[in-house]
């Protein structure tokens, strides 16, 4: 008997999950979306149920409490999803000062964006074994090629994204799994990432790239078991040329840079 199988994605009410779900909807996929509560995921899940004829299904929860990935798994097993494609996209960034980032502002940094994702991918895999073909996107960042000065945080949660992703790929090769990170530079989806996408000037408006085409680029590399899916040609430019510059010159064009984000989200 053919399964009815579905496409899990967090932080799905807003930005690039939002599109990611759209896009996938167009794909044909059910879809299981998950977000924090009373920001408009029902409307989104009832929107792409209409317009692509797929079933789609919602949970509303913070991904940062300890206890809510694994709520999210059991709801998700009660109500007999069977996921074969998990995409952990929720995640925060931001640009602090370390010495002087509120306790909060960190916490959100690992429990979203590391633990959740983890944990999610811990509580999920023995289902997406159990199909001969399945996968798990996790959305990292650009940033994660660099330990950026005032974002210490967000760079180092992105580094461990792709770390995680890589090793836990090696860990399945050979089985059906495959496990794919989408490294976007800047998307305009927020009143903030518009302040900081601003920030950077000329360079920041020519990396730019928009929310859907970041979606599309991501699920098609996952489709095609890609392991790195950087979106946008000029982005793989960024990143070679980072690379390429000396240690010291990388770092001090990193504080420049990266200074400007931090006095142009300063509250
Ligand atoms: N935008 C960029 O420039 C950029 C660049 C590189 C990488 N990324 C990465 O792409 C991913 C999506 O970013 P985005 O810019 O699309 O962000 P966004 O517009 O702020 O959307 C984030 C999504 O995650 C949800 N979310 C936030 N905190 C959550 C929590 N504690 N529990 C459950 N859901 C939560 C949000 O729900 P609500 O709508 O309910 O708040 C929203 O659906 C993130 O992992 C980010 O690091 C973004």
């Amino acid at each position: 008997m053919k399964r009815t199988v579905y496409t899990l994605i967090t932080g799905a009410s807003s930005g690039i999950g939002k599109s990611i779900a759209w896009y996938c909807g167009s794909l044909g996929m059910n879809l299981v979306l998950v977000s924090l509560p009373d920001e408009g995921l029902e409307k989104v899940a009832r929107e792409i149920a209409e317009k692509h004829q797929v079933k789609t299904a919602f949970f509303e929860t913070d991904l940062s409490q300890l206890d809510s990935p694994k709520a999210v798994f059991d709801w998700s097993q009660l109500e007999h999803f069977d996921v074969n494609i998990l995409i952990n996209n929720a995640g925060v960034a931001g640009a602090s000062v370390f010495e002087t980032s509120d306790v909060n502002y960190i916490d959100d940094r690992i429990l979203l964006n590391i633990r959740a994702l983890v944990m999610l991918s811990r509580f999920y895999l023995p289902i997406l074994r159990t199909h001969e073909k399945s996968y798990i996107l996790n959305v990292g960042s650009l940033a994660a090629f660099w330990p950026i000065p005032f974002k210490s945080l967000y760079s180092s949660s992105k580094a461990f994204v792709l770390y995680f992703s890589k090793s836990i790929r090696s860990e399945l090769k050979g089985t059906g799994v495959s496990v794919s990170v989408l490294c976007p530079n800047g998307v305009r989806t927020n009143g903030t990432t518009n302040v900081r996408i601003n920030s950077h000037g000329k360079v920041g408006r020519l990396t730019e790239l928009s929310a859907g085409a970041v979606a599309k680029a991501g699920i098609d590399g996952m489709l095609k078991r890609k392991f790195l899916i950087i979106p946008g040609r000029i982005n793989w430019l960024v990143l070679v040329f980072g690379k390429i510059l000396p240690p010291v010159i990388q770092q001090k064009l990193l504080v420049r840079e990266f200074m400007k984000e931090v006095l142009a989200t300063r509250n």
